[in-house]
């Protein structure tokens, strides 16, 4: 099908169905041109808590999808494809990390969204990019944080907040993969150029960093900054949305370095985009692949999702 057909039968069927589309900045462009609502993996969860369609249909990761389903639960959530996973999902399994909390005193487990369900499950909150620092100040101080699954975000916002945290070991494949040698050599091309960078990023890359936050954080920082031109340290769909509120804007990706060299394509998140026009087409039509949770865990997780909201108003 042409891309004008698939957009308006898309358009049909979202309307017919009474379907909301929400998708995360890693999306392609035309996944976020279609969408209801485009936004960090917190705007998302609120949004997904708080609309009135029948069907959501969530553009992103699974564990996304996951999280509007236990907020919404009464709601149908459908994902164009159900193997869009997340490196820092796959380096954390639960029984693993069982083991990892047993041997910290009075723990507090604070889960990343990043996570699989059953992690969330046996979390005492979850928290996003942008709300992590808040909530890690709100945390009762006779308590240990245990911060799972990223370390880089971890290491970051234990320098950020000065809170000691136990910080599992994994990582995100785009993020840590940004070449060191290819953002020196934009900045000394660029000299007036701003450095934004997602906190996923290690302390390697952050350094270079003029402001780091949230991919919205960093929408907000370019739109307010007043400054145009941006070396961008983090996936590169959030080009897209920075086009369109800073149209005088120049945003310079960084390549990835991986086994075979250095590229601009790889810097692209392999799991957000298997998502496509076609696949979003096809899942609003068959109303499948849906997401389900494991009744067992639904409340623990749903807890530990609604815990960062009241971390988050503390
Ligand atoms: P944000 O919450 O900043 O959108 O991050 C999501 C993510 O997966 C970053 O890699
Ligand atoms: Fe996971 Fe990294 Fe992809 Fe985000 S960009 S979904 S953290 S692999």
């Amino acid at each position: 099908m042409f891309l004008e057909n698939l957009e308006r039968e898309i358009l049909e069927l979202k309307k017919r169905k009474n379907a909301i589309i929400l998708a995360h900045y890693y999306q392609d462009d035309e996944l976020q041109d279609i969408a209801d609502f485009v936004g960090d993996s917190l705007d998302l969860s609120k949004k997904a808590s708080s609309t009135d369609a029948k069907i959501i249909a969530f553009c992103g990761v699974t564990f996304m999808g996951e999280v509007a389903k236990l907020l919404s639960p009464g709601k149908k959530v459908i994902v164009p494809d159900i193997k869009a996973g997340c490196s820092l999902e796959d380096s954390c399994k639960v029984e693993h990390l069982k083991k990892f909390i047993s041997s910290v005193e009075n723990p507090f487990v604070l889960a990343y969204i990043n996570s699989s369900v059953h992690v969330k499950a046996i979390s005492d909150s979850i928290c996003t990019s942008s709300s992590a620092e808040k909530i890690i100040n709100n945390i009762p101080k006779d308590k240990n944080i245990v911060f799972v699954p990223d370390k880089f975000l971890g290491n970051y916002l234990q320098k950020k907040t000065g809170r000691e945290m136990k910080i599992w070991q994994g990582t995100c494949i785009v993020h840590e993969n940004f070449s060191e040698k290819h953002v020196i050599s934009l900045k000394l091309e660029n000299p007036d150029a701003k450095v934004v960078a997602h906190p996923e990023c290690p302390a390697t890359l952050l350094k270079y960093a003029d402001f780091v936050g949230s991919t919205s954080q960093i929408l907000s920082y370019i739109e307010k900054s007043g400054f145009f031109k941006f070396i961008v340290l983090t996936e590169p769909g959030i080009i897209h949305q920075a086009r369109k509120i800073l149209p005088s804007g120049i945003f310079l990706p960084v390549e990835s370095v991986n086994s075979s060299g250095t590229c601009t394509m790889c810097s692209k998140c392999p799991y957000m985009r298997l998502n496509t026009m076609e696949k979003l087409y096809h899942c609003l039509d068959k109303e499948e692949p849906s997401i389900e949770i494991d009744p067992s865990i639904f409340h623990d997780a749903k807890s530990a999702v609604e815990n960062m909201f009241f971390y988050l108003d503390k």
